[in-house]
């Protein structure tokens, strides 16, 4: 994966257009943008919200007005409802808004090539202010991944949109990152997140599960375990998604170095549940381990091992 496509993004402007998200969000006017943050403010509210609602707050001409939300329209940052005169905001809509914030607070000033689409988000390749490669990774929460939203994260189930559901996995995601990050090393960095977007460190690696033929597969298993007590014991936090689906190995001086991601479904170590979701992510990892290099573990010593029942496995 090359870094070198990464464009300028904007201080003042986006500077070069060849991505579509970049070139999308920087041709917004400043009224179009006005009304996409109208129709996010009331997104707790109003599924579609009333024109009238948002014609009153943007306070421009009602031609403007119907020219400015027709264009938005066209360029997919808006869609109207069937039958009544009021608007929603859709993903993309969403995207640019947390990306121009994202840009103001000088947490990213550029953006790259999507690097990746998993069943929940989109990620980005980026450059923060101080010139770290970083990944900002978008939430697109939907129906696809809904049942699996409602069945195992049961923090969304009473949430009213998509959009909003998206929102406050990002914020999760950054309220883990930034916590587990006073603790360990071996999750991304975070360096901060907007709307339904997080900005966190570019991991240069492979995902576990397609990172073949491991020089020393116990020593990875072992980093992974040691990382899951220092979130259990010193964050007080459980995973709670956890396998090879969510781990990113890094090659570095020989040495093979696992990070792990995606944290916004975390519960706490006195939620109910917790000790549950501990042992499938125990036992999510150990099967995996068995099944592809042979290495194997007693499930009970090892979650003792995490919980800090006992020094070493
Ligand atoms: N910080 C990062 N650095 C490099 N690659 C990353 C990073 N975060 C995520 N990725 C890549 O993007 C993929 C999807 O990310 P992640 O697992 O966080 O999202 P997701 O939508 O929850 O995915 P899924 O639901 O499919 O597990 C990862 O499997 C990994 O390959
Ligand atoms: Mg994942």
């Amino acid at each position: 994966m090359s870094i070198k496509l990464i464009t300028p993004l904007m201080r003042n402007g986006i500077s070069e257009m060849h991505l579509k998200l970049a070139r999308t969000c920087k041709d917004i006017s400043k009224v179009g943008l006005s009304i996409l943050s109208i129709l996010d403010e009331y997104l707790d509210v109003f599924e579609y919200v009333p024109e009238e609602l948002v014609f009153k707050k943007v306070r421009i001409p009602e031609k403007t007005f119907a020219r400015e939300i027709s264009t938005l329209r066209t360029k997919k940052l808006v869609e109207s409802h069937s039958t009544r005169a009021a608007y929603r905001l859709t993903f993309l809509g969403l995207d640019c808004l947390a990306l121009l914030e994202l840009v103001e607070k000088g947490v990213v000033t550029h953006v790259g090539p999507s690097i990746g689409t998993g069943k929940e988000s989109v990620l980005y390749l980026a450059k923060t202010s101080t010139n770290e490669i970083a990944v900002v990774k978008f939430y697109k929460i939907g129906r696809v991944s809904f049942k699996k939203v409602v069945r195992y994260r049961g923090y969304l189930t009473d949430q009213p949109s998509w959009l909003e559901a998206s929102k406050l996995a990002a914020e999760r995601e950054y309220r883990a990152l930034l916590l587990l990050s006073k603790h360990t090393n071996l999750i991304p960095k975070v360096w901060g997140w907007s709307k339904h977007a997080v900005v966190m460190e570019y991991i240069d690696g492979e995902d576990l599960y397609r990172y073949r033929n491991a020089r020393d597969p116990k020593s990875i298993l072992n980093l992974i375990l040691t990382t899951m007590r220092s979130a259990y014991l010193n964050a007080g936090i459980v995973h709670a998604d956890l396998s090879e689906y969510n781990i990113v190995v890094s090659v570095r001086d020989s040495s093979e170095i696992p990070y792990i991601i995606d944290w916004p479904q975390y519960v706490s170590r006195e939620d109910p549940l917790a000790e549950e979701y501990l042992t499938r992510d125990v036992s999510n990892l150990l099967k995996f381990f068995k099944r592809r290099y042979g290495v194997s573990l007693d499930l009970e010593k090892t979650v003792g091992y995490v919980k800090g029942l006992v020094d070493g496995i």
